[in-house]
């Protein structure tokens, strides 16, 4: 017999949107938007891919396993000390390997009821117990998280705004969770993987209380609003006990040369986060006006994706629209019979995407 962990054989893996070389050659339908991964439509800065041509002249050279000079500018840019920044293969990486620290079969994880995926299959796959907290009114509640916790309970994960509600915790809820984690020795990693589109005034990041708080862990991506996704580039910001932890797990060259590289250039470039923020909230805005002109259900997001409800099976809607092009995701995954997700794309994306809805709402 081999020896397999059995906490894996009953895993259902992630469910990445469809993408659309995959709705290309399976159902034979040309140039397809999609709409379904919170991807950022308007590619990435031009510096970022200037430096992502030059990279290809070393990439005959391993990279530097400590990441250097991108954790040099990223704690230059967050306030903190170099060895405060840790980085990762996407943010995913980052967040997986802090379960591998902190989670065992002996301990538990809380997160919010409609917590991003990745935190449950990975925590199920360490055979560690999963504490989900009730939300309210879609919206994670500091108080529910918290009598989610007992004295086995070894990290919180909220990520904030969260995927894939786009609802978010207020500064002063936010304070009391840190509180508590802090003065029970749990571990609270605050995943910030959509803070750039945030517009809430009463929202704060976690970085603001992270100096007095030795268990807090901030996670952003390069992957949203930077436009980075596809070369795989995320970071923390941590304290040295945890970042020296994490050194060392992950793996020598966890990020690769090209991403270094990349992600140094797109951070020096805050113009063009703001001109992708700028066109986000008017996509997101523009959504709003033609959801409740089609008398849809939406949940107000932070985000540049919206979760809608659009009164009938999900899946079934997810599909109907795929073969008219526009490719959403259905979140019965979640918990959401009737809901599905869809990101901000350009405005002409969006404007084809609203009238395939109202070609399958109004007939
Ligand atoms: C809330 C949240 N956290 C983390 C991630 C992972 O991002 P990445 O690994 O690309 O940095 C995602 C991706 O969709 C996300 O929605």
């Amino acid at each position: 017999m081999y020896s397999i962990n059995q906490n894996i054989i009953n895993l259902n893996p992630y469910k990445p949107g469809k993408p659309i070389k995959e709705v290309e050659r399976e159902l034979g339908i040309k140039n397809p938007i999609k709409l379904a991964s919170n991807e950022n439509a308007w590619g990435t800065s031009e510096k970022a891919k200037k430096a992502m041509q030059e990279s290809i002249n070393e990439i005959n050279l391993y990279p530097d396993g400590n990441s250097f000079y991108l954790r040099k500018a990223i704690s230059f840019f967050n306030g903190v000390d170099e060895e405060e920044i840790i980085t990762g293969n996407g943010s995913n990486e980052i967040l997986t390997t802090l379960m591998r620290i902190f989670l065992n079969e002996k301990n538990n994880l809380v997160i919010g009821e409609y917590a991003f995926a990745i935190y449950q299959i990975v925590a199920k796959s360490l055979g560690c117990k999963i504490n989900k907290a009730k939300t309210n009114n879609y919206k994670n509640s500091y108080e529910n998280l918290i009598n989610s916790c007992d004295e086995n309970t070894a990290l919180m994960i909220v990520d904030n705004p969260n995927n894939p509600t786009g609802t978010y915790i207020n500064k002063a809820e936010l304070n009391k969770l840190i509180e508590f984690t802090n003065k029970n020795k749990i571990i609270l990693v605050i995943d910030e993987a959509y803070l750039e589109y945030v517009r809430a005034n009463d929202y704060e990041t976690a970085l603001e209380s992270f100096k007095k708080y030795d268990n807090l862990v901030i996670t952003r991506t390069f992957s949203k609003a930077y436009g980075l996704c596809g070369l795989r580039i995320g970071y923390a910001v941590c304290h040295k006990w945890i970042s020296d932890l994490y050194n060392k797990v992950r793996d020598p060259f966890n990020v690769n040369l090209m991403a270094q590289n990349t992600a140094l250039a797109a951070l020096k470039d805050q113009e063009f986060i703001k001109s992708v923020v700028k066109k986000t909230h008017a996509g997101i805005e523009f959504f709003y006006k033609e959801f409740k002109e089609l008398n849809l259900n939406y949940i107000k997001s932070e985000t540049n994706f919206i979760l809608v409800n659009v009164k009938e099976d999900g899946n079934k809607f997810f599909k109907k629209l795929m073969q008219k092009g526009v490719i959403v995701r259905p979140m019965t995954g979640y918990g959401f019979k009737n809901h599905i997700r869809i990101n901000v794309g350009k405005e002409e994306e969006n404007k084809i995407a609203i009238n395939k809805f109202k070609e399958l709402i109004n007939g």
